[in-house]
C-alpha cells in the first residue's frame, strides 16, 4: 500500500481548515475520549502509541493521563498537520511527546509500548486487522489497546420529515465516506476486527453528541465537516457547491432544529478497549 492510496482514501482531504476541524471536532469529543482512555486503563507512566494523531488531541489528552514519566509516541501520514500537533504540545509544555511522520501500515514505530490507541483512524485504514496484527507485538504484556471510531449506521434511524436538511447532510456524509473507501460503520466493526487480530474480547462504549438549542456549539462543526469533504461531494457528483452552501448551514441547520424542537444527533463514538495477556 503506497502513501499515495492512503493518501485517498483520507475523505476530509488536507487543508488549514481541515486541521482546525479537527480541533474543533476534538474539543467536542474530548470528554468521551478521556472517559475511553480512563477506562481502558491508561495512567501515569505508561509509554502510549497513538495511530493517526492528526492535529494531536488524542496524544494531548494521553500525555496528560501519563504524566512527566509517560511516554507519547503519535504517527500519522500527513507531516503538515504534525506540525501544528508539535506546535500545540510544545504548548502544552509536554517534553514526552514526539510525532512521526509516514504511513503507519509501512513504519517502522519500535516497540516496548504499554499502549495502543488511535481515534477515528481505523476507518481509514484499507485492512485494519492486518495492522493490528503488526502492533500488537510492539506492546508489553498487560499492554492495552483502545480505539475509538465513528459509526454511521444510526443516521438513517434518526431520520424524521420534520428535519428534511439534516436528512439530506447525513446522507451526502454516508456517500462521500463510502465512494471514498472509508468505512463509516467503523464504530460497529470495532469488535470484530479486535477479536479477530488476535485480540482478547473488548469491553465496548459509545458516546454520543446530541444537541437542540439555539447556542448549540455543534452547529458550526456540521459545516466546517461539509468544507472538508466538500471536493469530494463534488468529485463524485453528490453534491455541487451550491447545493451544499457551506456557508450557511450553521444557520439552516439551526433554524430548522430549533423550529422541528428535534436535536440533532452526530452519529455515535464508539470506543473499544482490551488488554493483552
Ligand atoms: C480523522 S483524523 C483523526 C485525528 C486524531 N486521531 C483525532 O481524533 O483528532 C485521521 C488521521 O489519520 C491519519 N491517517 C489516515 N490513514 C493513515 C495511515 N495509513 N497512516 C498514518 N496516518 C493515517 C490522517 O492523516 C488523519 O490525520
Amino acid at each position: 500500500m503506497t502513501d499515495h492510496h492512503s493518501e485517498r482514501r483520507y475523505t476530509p482531504g488536507r487543508s488549514d481548515e481541515e486541521t482546525e476541524r479537527l480541533i474543533e471536532q476534538s474539543r467536542l469529543f474530548e470528554p468521551i475520549t478521556r472517559r475511553f482512555l480512563k477506562s481502558a486503563g491508561i495512567r501515569s507512566g505508561m509509554r502510549v502509541l497513538d495511530i493517526g494523531s492528526g492535529a494531536g488531541d488524542v496524544a494531548l489528552a494521553v500525555a496528560e493521563l501519563v504524566g512527566p514519566t509517560g511516554e507519547v509516541v503519535g504517527v500519522d501520514m500527513n507531516p503538515d498537520i504534525l506540525e501544528t500537533a508539535r506546535e500545540r504540545v510544545e504548548k502544552a509544555g509536554h517534553k514526552n511527546v514526539a510525532f512521526h511522520a509516514g504511513d503507519i501500515q509501512t513504519l517502522d514505530v519500535g516497540g516496548d509500548f504499554d499502549a495502543l490507541v488511535g481515534r477515528l483512524v481505523l476507518m481509514y485504514l484499507p485492512d485494519p486487522v492486518a495492522v493490528l496484527k503488526e502492533l500488537i507485538p510492539r506492546l508489553r504484556s498487560g499492554g492495552i489497546v483502545m480505539f475509538q471510531e465513528i459509526d454511521f449506521t444510526i443516521t438513517e434511524a434518526y431520520k424524521h420529515p420534520d428535519t428534511p436538511l439534516m436528512g439530506q447532510l447525513g446522507d451526502w456524509v454516508v456517500e462521500v465516506f463510502e465512494r471514498s473507501g472509508a468505512n463509516g460503520n467503523m464504530g460497529m466493526e470495532l469488535y470484530r476486527v479486535f477479536v479477530d487480530a488476535g485480540l482478547p474480547e473488548p469491553t465496548l462504549d459509545a458516546g454520543l453528541l446530541i444537541g437542540g438549542s439555539a447556542d448549540w456549539p455543534g452547529y458550526s462543526y456540521v459545516a466546517n465537516s461539509f468544507q472538508s469533504v466538500l471536493p469530494l461531494l463534488e468529485h463524485y457528483g453528490i453534491a455541487t457547491a451550491e447545493e451544499v452552501d457551506v456557508e450557511t448551514i450553521p444557520r439552516r441547520v439551526r433554524d430548522e432544529i430549533v423550529a422541528s424542537k428535534r436535536p440533532v444527533v452526530i452519529p455515535p463514538h464508539i470506543g473499544a478497549w482490551t488488554r493483552i495477556s
